[in-house]
């Protein structure tokens, strides 16, 4: 059991398995894009473990880089705004593979697919390694998905609790 703050985590999908699976994404990867010399963008900061096993396994001719993803409130609306940080590749024409750590309620995702599908990218397509459908509140299409999840709140292998548990190797999920 790890305790991090106020809340306690046992083991829920242990290290092995995520390699397992994470080698299965990457032969899909290697089948579906092979000559199409994709780029990889991750979701900083919860992609970067994720995105560096997957990327190891990938063979054929590939690139990758990073995005993070600033939420603020907008102040002409009522809605959260999402704005993409970092992007210096330009995406025209390029086939895109988004690779995120968790999809829960899919709006950071629906966000991104869409500021992105505008620069007009040759194919777009979603990759997580989580994934939660009870917790999906907008229609969003998720092309491949390492693990399909109860909608609980999990932690390791790049994903956090207010920042910590990002270093296990191994996803945990919250006791209740
Ligand atoms: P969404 O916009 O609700 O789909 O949220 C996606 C983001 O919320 C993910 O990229 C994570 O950073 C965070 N998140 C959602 N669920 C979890 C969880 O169970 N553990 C840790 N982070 C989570
Ligand atoms: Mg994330």
């Amino acid at each position: 059991m790890k305790q991090i703050k106020d809340k306690n985590f046992v083991p829920f999908i242990e290290s092995q398995l995520l390699q397992a699976r994470i080698k299965e994404l990457a032969q899909l990867l290697n089948k579906d894009y092979d000559r199409k010399n994709p780029l990889l963008i991750g979701v900083l900061n919860g992609s970067f473990m994720f995105i560096g096993d997957l990327f190891k396994s990938i063979e054929i001719e590939c690139e990758v880089t990073f995005i993070r993803v600033a939420s603020y409130q907008s102040t002409t609306s009522t809605g959260e705004v999402k704005q993409i940080l970092g992007l210096k590749e330009d995406i025209r024409n390029r086939h895109v593979i988004i690779v995120e750590d968790i999809v829960d309620t899919g709006m950071t995702m629906q966000e991104v697919l869409g500021q992105l599908a505008s620069q007009k990218p040759a194919s777009i397509k979603i990759l997580t390694l989580l994934y939660k459908p009870e917790a999906l509140k907008v229609p969003l299409k998720v092309d491949y998905i390492g693990f399909e999840i109860e909608n609980k709140f999990v932690i390791g292998y790049g994903l956090d609790y207010d920042g910590f548990g990002r270093n296990l190797d191994a996803i945990y999920v919250v006791q209740e």
